[in-house]
């Protein structure tokens, strides 16, 4: 059995002198959490330049669905290199670019069909349905959530509201968009309890939100996460989603579901919402779709694709490398890895489950297939968050060859590649909980 393997002090001398040459070099708007240099990776397991082998329960922020460098997914990538890099989907056709389109229309199972736009990352996907959405219905107004994250261009900035140091001085946004409280029902945002909240979260548009400032014919779409990432993984209550959906539909509004690190396969369903039985009107896609290469796609039912020639597009979206890796993905997905992720996610929480048992500050565990978090607290009787304590966390547990992410305000996420055997589930929980007893046992 295969474990991490720490060998010079971390970061190590040649990971140290990349770190110095970073420093000079690099944007210094990246967040690096810890240290790590990496040289290369395959499956669960990554390497540093030092030569340290660490366990990777991070999958590249939720993006490695594969696991790094799958062997069939490396030779798409190498055949396709050599046959066609580029040709640009926004005037010219290519083969990969129209067999994803047809494969992603496929899996949507959308009502009447979908069609598909193709960009880079997340946020081109979201971007491409934030414009959408305005050209179709020609309203203005666009609701998200507090908490969400959709990524970094202006439009999805606008529509994100997880961290305000991230969008520290970029004010003003783009005009429209209104923020809703997400059932978060740890910390219920009204106060409320479930179930006898009855859905306040989802009243609260209507009321107050349509009845005093927006008037709802004027909202084009609701842009939700399925269940919310970087705010820190949070499930919402089983039906949530589908009292969402009565409302959008009620005045007319689309429904947008930002699959972005939820989707393709990660919870144990290739989309998050077929948990809650809805079907969006537009999907958001990118991180695990192409295993690693950059690609974002929406999705979009086929009545809502009216806009005219050149009103958007990408000179590398849908790019011809990128494609053949998603389809790639997508057929391992359904061969098995979606399967792998709702067992080893039942094993993962179950470990944890127990493990919070024995742990004070484990408050609450979450999540879906191998979208899990773990809410850190001061007690549990408080729920006051433990930034602190989850930072160290993550810290700690790099240093002893687990890589591990947080989101939220103190949550630790779990989101390894749907690769992950028992045994390197076993792994992760052991360092995991062999790390909690040295910082909070
Ligand atoms: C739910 C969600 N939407 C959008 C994005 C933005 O994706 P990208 O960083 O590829 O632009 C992210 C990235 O973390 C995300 O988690």
């Amino acid at each position: 059995m295969k474990v991490p393997l720490i060998k010079t002090s971390l970061p190590g001398p040649k990971a140290s002198e990349f770190i110095r040459a970073d420093a000079e070099f690099v944007s210094p708007s990246y967040t690096r959490i810890y240290p790590l240099v990496v040289e290369k990776a395959r499956g669960l397991w990554v390497q540093d330049v030092d030569g340290n082998r660490f366990l990777d329960f991070t999958a590249g922020i939720a993006v490695n669905s594969t696991g790094h460098c799958h062997p069939e997914v490396v030779e798409a990538i190498r055949e396709q290199a050599g046959d066609l890099i580029h040709m640009s989907g926004t005037d010219f056709y290519y083969r990969s670019q129209i067999v994803l389109a047809k494969k992603l229309a496929e899996i949507a199972h959308m009502t009447g069909g979908a069609r598909v736009f193709f960009g880079n990352s997340g946020a081109e996907a979201v971007e491409a349905s934030f414009k959408l959405a305005r050209y179709h219905t020609r309203r203005e107004q666009m609701i998200a959530f507090f908490g969400a994250f959709h990524g970094r261009t202006m439009g999805a900035l606008s529509l994100s509201a997880s961290k305000a140091y991230q969008k520290k001085y970029y004010h003003p946004f783009v005009p429209g968009v209104t923020h809703a409280p997400y059932p978060n029902c740890y910390h219920c945002p009204q106060g409320a309890c479930y179930p006898t909240c009855g859905s306040a979260c989802v009243r609260w548009i209507e009321d107050p939100l349509f009845r005093t400032s927006i008037p709802p014919e004027e909202v084009a779409a609701i842009f939700v996460e399925p269940i919310q990432g970087e705010g820190g993984y949070i499930v919402p209550p089983p039906e949530f989603h589908a009292e969402l959906s009565k409302l959008a539909k009620k005045y007319g509004i689309l429904l947008v579901a930002d699959e972005i690190q939820s989707g393709m396969g990660r919870t144990g369903k290739m989309f998050a919402m077929e948990h809650f039985g809805v079907e969006p009107d537009v999907i958001a896609l990118a991180k695990g779709i192409a295993s690693g290469m950059p690609l974002g796609a929406m999705i979009a039912n086929t009545e809502l694709m009216d806009w005219h020639a050149g009103s958007h597009a990408s000179t590398f979206g849908g790019n011809p490398i990128s494609c053949r890796a998603a389809l790639v993905t997508i057929d391992l997905l359904q061969k098995g890895l979606i399967e792998n992720a709702e067992i080893r996610g039942r094993q993962l929480m179950a470990g944890l489950q127990e493990m919070q048992k024995g742990f004070e500050c484990m408050g609450d565990v979450r999540g879906k297939g191998l979208m899990v978090g773990v809410e850190l607290v001061k007690d549990r009787i408080t729920k006051q968050s433990a930034p602190d304590l989850r930072d160290l966390m993550v810290q700690s547990a790099f240093h002893s060859g687990l890589l591990l992410l947080g989101c939220g305000e103190s949550t630790i996420r779990f989101c390894p590649a749907l690769t992950i055997s028992a045994e390197e589930i076993d792994t992760g929980l052991s360092i995991f909980e062999e790390t909690l007893r040295k910082l909070a046992g």
